[in-house]
């Protein structure tokens, strides 16, 4: 028998324990041994809970019960996680997590308690939710030097862009859409300011790389500043605006890496991922592109990369390669230095900006729009960094022209 302990009883813990449950002949077959939740673990009260008889308040009857094998680790953040994530490797067990914070700021000392007591510290469901992603490109892409990772990573955002494009909504009009049907949370900062986007390009990013890539050495920049305006003139170059974690090798050996708004060309694939679903494209030097699509959030598909993982955790005959990398210095390379082409967009009398834009920028290439005002305006620059983008877009206003927004092309 193996008995599994959920810690956190919410979206993913309860999706964890009904996969488990409900498919225990099949989780025999794949780990040789009778899986069972033994456990679950949760402050709260669950009344008339199916599962009710399993659940305890004290964390330290999983820790001190030598029939738990794997942890799964549904709790968020990281306060409580990472005090319940070391004491139960401290204790010999595996943990497996979705959870991507505590992955993207101390995944290296968890992998290195792992390894210390003969365990493993698995998080599959950490990126793009039920997309299986982290393995694949741990395992299957293990031949390539992997050059780029670009992805739509969070389902929150993608969904209100979406209705941005396609009902013409506002950005507060899709984000009220989103948090009724339950998609972003009520406190959606950490969607629609890029912060969950940023952890899980961190996480890509170190595993394709070797190297730690913390939060703070990323550039994040969220998508509130989006305006119908944007979209308009986006669809006009034959684009679509995406939130996208970027994660590029530089010439110099160093990586770009951001979270950002971009234009997506309409003959991208990642501009075709629409709703909440998440995609991430991986480039490799033998592969070339490999695409990778499916629920980035959710109960039961969430849960499904879970249950994957404790499977992993259980094989009697398994496979113990480790998933990981290593701290070191930063490999996160200025970003600021890095070329693009970008979209400016401007308000007012259009063609004496145009005319102000071409003597600043050089050569520019207008967008004609019918589906917006006289007085909106947009323009495609040459390649230029993002610091002389700023510094001449600043030029352009202290000539009199309103500058509302710029966005990068990918
Ligand atoms: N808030 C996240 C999203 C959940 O919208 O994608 C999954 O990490």
């Amino acid at each position: 028998m193996a008995a599994v302990a959920v810690v956190g009883y919410g979206t993913v813990g309860s999706g964890v324990v009904e996969i488990i449950e409900t498919h225990r002949e099949m989780l025999q077959k794949k780990t040789g041994k009778p899986v069972y939740v033994k456990y679950i673990v949760d402050i709260r009260d669950f009344e008339n809970d199916p599962y009710g008889d399993k659940i305890v308040k004290d964390f330290s009857v999983v820790e001190n019960d030598p029939e738990v094998e794997t942890v799964v680790e549904a709790i968020g953040g990281r306060r409580v996680a990472y005090e319940f994530t070391r004491r139960a490797l401290a204790a010999g067990k595996n943990v497996v997590t979705s959870n991507k914070e505590l992955v993207a700021y101390h995944a290296v000392e968890l992998f290195e308690l792992a390894k210390a007591n003969n365990v493993r510290y698995m998080f599959e469901a950490s990126v793009g939710g039920g997309i299986p992603v982290i393995r694949p490109m741990s395992q299957c892409l293990a031949a390539n030097e992997i050059t780029e990772i670009c992805g739509i990573l969070n389902g929150t955002t993608n969904y209100i862009l979406t209705r941005m494009i396609t009902a013409s909504l506002s950005f507060d009009a899709a984000l009220k859409e989103a948090q009724a049907l339950g998609y972003a949370e009520a406190d959606p900062a950490a969607d629609i300011l890029g912060h969950d986007a940023c952890r899980k390009i961190c996480i890509l990013a170190s595993l394709a790389f070797g190297t730690q890539v913390l939060p703070e050495e990323v550039k994040i920049e969220g998508i509130t500043n989006i305006a119908p305006e944007d979209i308009a003139f986006a669809a006009a170059k034959d684009c679509r605006i995406k939130l996208l974690g970027r994660a590029k090798k530089l010439e110099n050996g160093k990586i770009y890496i951001s979270v950002s708004p971009f234009l997506i060309p309409t003959s991208c694939p990642l501009s075709t991922i629409d709703g909440v679903f998440n995609g991430v494209m991986v480039h490799g030097d033998s592969v070339d592109d490999c695409m990778f699509y499916g629920r980035g959030a959710g109960k039961l598909p969430t849960a499904s990369a879970v249950v994957a993982d404790v499977i992993d955790t259980l094989r009697t005959c398994g496979d113990d390669r480790r998933i990981e990398w290593t701290a070191g210095d930063s490999i996160v390379s200025d970003c600021r230095k890095v070329a693009h082409r970008y979209m400016v967009r401007v308000n007012g009398n259009t063609d004496a900006a145009y005319a102000a834009a071409e003597k600043l920028f050089g050569e520019i290439e207008v967008i004609p729009c019918s589906s917006v005002s006289i007085f909106d305006g947009a323009f495609i620059t040459a390649e230029m960094a993002e610091e002389k983008l700023l510094d001449t877009v600043e030029k352009l206003t202290a000539a009199g022209v309103e500058v509302k927004n710029q966005l990068m092309l990918m």
